[in-house]
């Protein structure tokens, strides 16, 4: 092949390659190890002495343009690759902006911090416990010995080593008895966990625990103090609370909370937690004197509370976390 054609296929050649690689590749045809024009260097040796000043300046003078063209051309589709990627990685800063949401508290904070600020307003003091607890005070400290058929009524999760996840909150009042004597006022909100899953029950949910211990503590107090935090939390006036007769193994006696619900016609009746007398045993696992002292203790379902001031008919939706469910609530 002469060297003007070879300098043409270049050309053409150069044109066509749409990238750095393909570019390459090409170059290699030409000027690599066994390019076309490497190869007529080579050939210069079999020329006679005279040709072969002449004919190797025309190969350098070629090779010269081939290597422009090559410049030119590399540049060229660096050039187009820089468009390339800034026009998609443009922004349109003349686009309205997404708007920031403002975010919101969730249902069951806003429900535990109302029902922490009605009890707070009428003196009753926030505790708190582990929700990783020993078998002694979930169960031993509030009267449930081993075996006893109450512990069956916690489907509880064991962990390794024999320590478990609170299945009530009633455990807060033993360590805070624990350490304080009486007059005690105080309410435990948090987490309990239970082996359970389905529309109105979830593995985890929270409970509010109240507790009042003092000289005088009867069941009259329990009563007034529970349905007056009830009609105020649900700001209904006329809101009823039934006490039914029950048994826990830490009271004596026992009731379960009922509030009625919707129309008085109607007469409907929906269990809201659990009450009585803390038991003498209990009073004797902290060292409190149960013949000098009485008191009202009572747990009650938050999720429960939620759903029935929301109107919220599946438990599930308050941990789900989906957007449009909470945004209901900011
Ligand atoms: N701990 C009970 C439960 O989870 C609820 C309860 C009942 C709490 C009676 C109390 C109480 O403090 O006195 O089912």
């Amino acid at each position: 092949m002469n060297l003007d054609e070879i300098l043409k296929d270049a050309e053409r050649e150069f044109a066509i390659a749409g990238n750095l690689p393909v570019l390459d590749q090409v170059k290699a045809r030409y000027i690599g190890k066994s390019g076309a024009i490497t190869e007529q260097m080579k050939g210069l040796a079999a020329l006679p002495v005279d040709q072969r000043k002449t004919m190797g300046a025309r190969i350098n003078q070629i090779k010269d343009q081939v290597e422009a063209l090559l410049k030119a051309r590399r540049e060229a589709i660096q050039a187009e690759e820089l468009g390339r990627q800034l026009a998609a990685e443009s922004l349109d800063v003349t686009l309205p902006g997404r708007g920031v949401g403002v975010g919101g508290l969730h249902p069951v904070s806003r429900t535990l911090a109302r029902i922490e600020q009605l009890f707070a307003s009428i003196g009753f003091v926030v505790a708190d416990g582990p929700e990783i607890e020993t078998d002694f005070y979930n169960f031993t400290a509030l009267n449930i010995p081993d075996n006893h058929p109450a512990r069956a009524m916690h489907d509880t999760f064991y962990l390794d080593g024999g320590a478990l996840l609170r299945t009530h909150t009633s455990p807060v009042q033993v360590h805070y008895m624990q350490n304080k004597q009486p007059p005690l006022r105080i309410i435990a909100p948090g987490r309990v966990y239970r082996v359970d899953s389905d529309a109105t029950h979830s593995p985890m949910f929270h409970q509010v625990e109240g507790l009042w211990v003092d000289e005088q503590v009867s069941f009259a107090d329990l009563k007034g103090v529970v349905q007056d935090f009830l009609q105020r939390f649900f700001e209904r006036e006329e809101l009823r609370v039934r006490f039914r007769p029950s048994f826990f193994p830490f009271t004596e006696p026992s009731a379960e909370i009922d509030m009625s619900w919707g129309e008085a016609s109607e007469n409907r009746w929906l269990e809201i937690g659990g009450c009585g007398m803390v038991h003498p045993n209990v009073f004797g696992h902290v060292g409190i004197d149960p013949e000098r002292y009485q008191g009202f203790a009572f747990g009650m379902g938050v999720e429960r509370l939620a759903m029935l001031r929301y109107g919220v008919d599946d438990l599930r939706l308050f941990f789900e976390n989906d957007v449009r469910f909470l945004k209901q609530f900011a």
